[in-house]
């Protein structure tokens, strides 16, 4: 078995201020595999960049333990050598061009200058590339952003809310790169988001955070398999629902009905339906998307506390 690219073992923060401070990270494990992405998904002030940020060593924790590539960050700061990130959009020189920025942060990396024209044209920046970053748009930025990210060639790539402040466009090329990242050159991608529908597009697994620590863990496709149901058009409705209420539970939305059956239990539920003489219209199985298991895996946290 290949070590964890990224784990996280009871991580803590508590930012100090107040009367006992602040708990904005508590007990977080996780681990990520390599060449897996993985999405950090949680609502605003959830704790994500708190994280990320003690993934880069920018801050300490104050409690448990970051290991990159199987070792302690602590003992090993080297180790971020391997690492490359985009925390808060980047900052470049906004009078000089996407070119030069890349060769000043190549040149105080000692790293990347030959690569330079190659991440330009793997971010889609080459025909922008001797513009100034001052006329780049928002989208452009953070793709020269995750170009800096990709200078040291770092096997891990930590972005936190990569899509962030962008329009639709800039949204689908971002999400582009990143799978590609990922799908052509093999690295592990771990990013931040609280936009659901990005994570579910992106992302091989996901941690939904809230206040800080991690409620629930799972690829993308057990969660939305989780809550999968079946989209019953059928009439009379109301018998429809009575036959239905012996074995499962279902939910009247408009002139349907939500089924909390499986596929395989479809042949059984028409049965019992044209037993009952009832008239099929319609039949499908419907995935709830990210989002409605986000918000009731939020809610459902909400109401705990
Ligand atoms: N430097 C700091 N000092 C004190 N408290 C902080 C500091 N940075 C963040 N916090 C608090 O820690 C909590 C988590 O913040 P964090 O920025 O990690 O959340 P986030 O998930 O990145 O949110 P967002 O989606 O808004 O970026 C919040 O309650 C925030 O107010
Ligand atoms: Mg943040």
């Amino acid at each position: 078995m290949t070590l964890p690219v990224v784990e996280l073992v009871d991580l803590g923060k508590v930012y100090r201020g107040g009367k006992n401070g602040v708990q904005a990270v508590k007990g977080v494990s996780i681990s990520v595999g390599a060449g897996e992405v993985y999405g950090f998904l949680g609502p605003n002030g959830a704790g994500k960049s708190t994280t990320i940020r003690m993934l880069l060593g920018l801050i300490a924790p104050t409690a448990g333990e970051v290991h990159l590539f199987g070792e302690p960050l602590r003992n090993n700061p080297a180790v971020l050598r391997r690492v490359g990130s985009l925390v808060d959009g980047g900052a470049f020189y906004p009078f000089l061009s996407g070119r030069t920025n890349l060769q000043v942060l190549a040149k105080t990396h000692g790293a990347g200058a030959d690569r330079i024209d190659a991440l330009l044209a793997q971010v889609g920046l080459s025909d922008a590339a001797n513009r100034k970053v001052k006329g780049y748009s928002t989208g452009m930025r953070q793709r020269l952003g995750v170009a800096a990210a990709l200078l040291g060639d770092p096997e891990l790539v930590i972005l936190d809310e990569p899509v962030n402040g962008l329009d639709a466009a800039g949204i689908q090329e971002m999400r582009l790169l990143i799978r590609s990242l990922s799908a052509d050159h093999g690295k592990t991608v771990f990013l931040s988001s609280h936009l659901l529908h990005e994570v579910q597009q992106v992302c091989d697994r996901v941690a939904i955070i809230s206040r800080g620590e991690v409620i629930r863990e799972a690829t993308i496709r057990d969660l939305l398999s989780a809550d999968e149901g079946l989209r019953l058009h059928a009439s009379p409705l109301e018998l429809a629902r009575s036959v239905i209420e012996e074995r499962w539970a279902a939910t009247a939305e408009g002139d349907s009905l939500l089924v909390s059956a499986t596929q395989e239990e479809a042949p059984e539920l028409v049965r019992r339906l044209v037993g009952a003489g009832v008239d099929i219209f319609a039949l499908a199985p419907e995935r709830r998307n990210l989002e409605e298991v986000f918000l009731s895996i939020t809610q459902e946290e909400m109401a705990d506390v």
